[in-house]
């Protein structure tokens, strides 16, 4: 069953290798569901060997003609695509939100910001400079070559699965890169719809591949792509557990590889803080996606002084909260994406509550709505031994704790491995300064629960990932530097 859109060539049930699109998969096929109601929506082929090696061959055959594209020539191609997105934006937020469940209106944001990606870098692509060094030789010039590192592959999540596929892919086509994708398997319809937009904007075949399948076939395509000496950059976005698997397997060939792996972002509300900025700046960052964003607020410290402040206003802006349907009118918690991730959820809270926090608000599933909703849940006197202060919760789950002093904070902050995202709020200028500087995070955001454009640099310290996705940075990362020494003169 497929859902009416204005254009429905974009409801694509084919895998795309080399420039074809493939309706049978080496592996049989598998359904993809909505995690709304659980239904299938749509049947793909399940790829596995047969088909990354074919992709991995066509990305090859087309490398020297995409890289025989002026810079300008594939920038105007991915501003079609970009343009595109836009055009079709309404078609693809319902696609987004019919296999992932997010409401609506944060689909369509997602859109608007998975095209920003592929509107910069089209930008970005014509201003990858090389350098003219100061010679050392008089019989010789040093030159800084910036060039394309070759076949990339990228393994994109099903949380943002529009936004995660264009900062990867987006950075690498302008490179003069060509790409092999495998989408989550849960939402690879928004990433075919995407490449659909893409080779109409006039991408040569080869270029850009999608392999699709279950989640046993990415266990099997994974490695092809990594060991594989013909693709020379990986880049991917989900578990640490699986990023680490990809980082071991890419040490074969010394691959490189982006990581971005997630994280327990702590959010700190200082006695300082301006209470309602720091109750919408946790509202904002907590519950987007339902929580199941990486950068979300996993873990909320607040200082003594305000607790009960805090506490007070936060569970009257969570009783705010609509759980239900994506596509139902002023819905803002949707469904979670599987069983799986609901039980981590549920474990989570029980965990907590085992071990002497405080349930104050929800704490369990939303069954009368679907099998996959869980209620807006805050929990209380909360400890860092408990899994939902230790651990990625991915779910629309708040657990507060109180604590006395800076020290303190940041030290509770900075135990973990999951160095992604920090967030705090105070109206002092030196804490703002002390604290900023001391969280161990890659992305630090002061007074704010909201941060993403395509123009800061995105990515983690220690587990939580290697290398930077947007900004100027994200195109660095699909380029290799190569000196070229001139001489003879
Ligand atoms: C993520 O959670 O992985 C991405 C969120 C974002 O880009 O804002």
């Amino acid at each position: 069953m497929s859902i009416q859109l204005n254009n429905q060539a974009l409801w694509c049930e084919f895998g795309l290798i080399g420039g074809d699109w493939v309706s049978n998969g080496s592996q049989g096929f598998y359904h993809v569901v909505n995690p709304s109601d659980g239904k299938p929506i749509a049947e793909l082929p399940r790829m596995g060997k047969t088909e990354a090696e074919g992709a991995i061959h066509a990305a090859t055959k087309a490398l020297p003609e995409w890289q025989a594209f002026t810079a300008k020539e594939r920038a105007l191609i991915l501003r079609r695509w970009y343009e595109a997105i836009l055009e079709h934006a309404d078609d693809l937020a319902k696609i987004m939100t019919y296999e992932q469940g997010k409401p609506l209106h944060e689909a369509k944001a997602e859109i608007l910001y998975a095209a920003s990606f592929v509107e910069w870098y089209a930008e970005e692509g014509k201003r990858v400079h090389g350098e003219i060094l100061q010679t050392s030789r008089l019989d010789q010039r040093h030159l800084v070559l910036k060039q394309p590192v070759g076949v990339g592959a990228g393994i994109t999540p099903w949380n943002f699965p529009s936004a995660m596929l264009t900062r990867k892919v987006a950075p690498a086509l302008a490179a003069g890169c060509t790409f092999i994708l495998k989408p989550a398997e849960d939402t690879p319809m928004s990433a075919l719809a995407l490449a659909r937009l893409a080779i109409h904007a006039g991408l040569p075949r080869g270029v850009l591949s999608v392999l699709t399948g279950s989640r046993e076939d990415a266990i099997a395509i994974g490695p092809i792509l990594s060991k594989s000496p013909l693709v020379r950059k990986l880049s991917f976005t989900g578990s640490a557990a699986v990023g680490k698997k990809l980082l071991e397997q890419s040490a074969s060939t010394v691959k490189k590889v982006s990581l971005e792996l997630g994280g327990c972002a702590p959010l700190i509300v200082f006695n300082d803080a301006d209470i309602k900025v720091a109750v919408a700046g946790t509202m904002a960052s907590k519950f987007r996606n339902a929580g199941q964003t990486c950068v979300c607020a996993n873990r909320i410290l607040v200082q003594k002084n305000i607790y009960n402040r805090f506490l007070e206003a936060i569970e009257s802006a969570v009783s705010e909260l609509k759980v239900g349907d994506g596509f139902e009118e002023g819905v803002t918690i949707g469904p979670l994406i599987n069983k799986k991730g609901l039980e981590k959820v549920d474990e989570h809270v029980r965990d907590a509550e085992r071990k002497g926090a405080t349930l104050i608000k929800g704490g369990k599933p939303a069954s009368h709505i679907g099998e996959q909703f869980y209620e807006p849940t805050i929990l209380h006197n909360v400890e860092p031994s408990m899994l939902v202060m230790s651990e990625e919760t991915f779910g629309p789950v708040l657990p507060i704790m109180s604590f006395d002093t800076e020290e303190e904070a940041i030290a509770i902050a900075n135990d973990t491995p999951a160095g992604l995202a920090g967030y705090f709020f105070t109206q002092d200028a030196g804490r703002l300064f002390r604290v900023g500087e001391a969280l161990e995070y890659g992305i630090v955001v002061a007074n704010s629960g909201i941060f993403s454009t395509e123009t800061i640099p995105f990515g983690g310290v220690k587990e939580a990932g290697l290398g930077r996705e947007g900004a100027r940075q994200g195109i660095e990362e699909w380029c290799e530097t190569k000196f070229f020494c001139v001489g003879g003169l």
